[in-house]
């Protein structure tokens, strides 16, 4: 089922997410919606949070990535109660989209390489290392769980420049060629 995906002003993106416990919530029905709704609007990563969800789980979807980041196109997993374990010292910037923030992007400098801990469908721990485009991925879709947007780590200047984009968001006078909810 394609879910509709909230948009910036939406007070869930903005909210404080729960652990996800094993039994109470159908993380494999959830996943599976997610993965259609990242499908069908073209992204390559989904927070609970832009489903209107509070609770500590994304999915990432790198297969459609292909041909620009040919690393990705393997990358198709779910991460419930990821945990960041260690982040390089090396940065690297990129210039990053949100579904929850369409008509919006924007140069961002993060850690090149994330390593991770994280629970998988069937709530087994792992822990992995992601570099470069699958790093950026992840700590994007990291960030939304700690109620941040992409946006939150922009230069004072680049903010200015973008506000009234924002604005247009919240005000609910953007159209996303996907199922949203503003
Ligand atoms: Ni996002």
């Amino acid at each position: 089922m394609i879910l509709p995906i909230y948009l910036y002003g939406q007070a869930a993106l903005r909210k404080a997410t729960e652990p996800v416990e094993q039994g109470e919530v159908d993380v494999k029905q959830l996943a599976s919606d997610m993965y259609e709704t990242l499908t069908a609007a073209e992204g390559c990563g989904l927070a609970a949070p832009q489903v209107g969800l509070s609770i500590r789980m994304f999915v990432v979807d790198g297969t459609e990535l292909g041909e620009d980041y040919p690393d990705c196109v393997d990358f198709k997993q779910a991460f419930i109660n990821p945990e960041i374990v260690s982040l390089s010292d090396e940065q690297s910037t990129y210039s990053e989209g949100c579904l929850s923030l369409p008509g919006i992007s924007e140069n961002v400098v993060r850690p090149k390489t994330i390593t991770i801990r994280y629970q998988d469908l069937d709530f087994k721990w792992h822990e992995d290392t992601f570099t470069d485009f699958k790093a950026r991925i992840v700590q994007h879709e990291y960030d939304h769980l700690e109620a941040h947007v992409f946006t939150d780590r922009i230069s004072p200047l680049r903010k200015q420049f973008i506000k009234n984009k924002l604005a247009n968001i919240a005000k609910g006078k953007t159209v996303a060629r996907y199922k949203y909810k503003r």
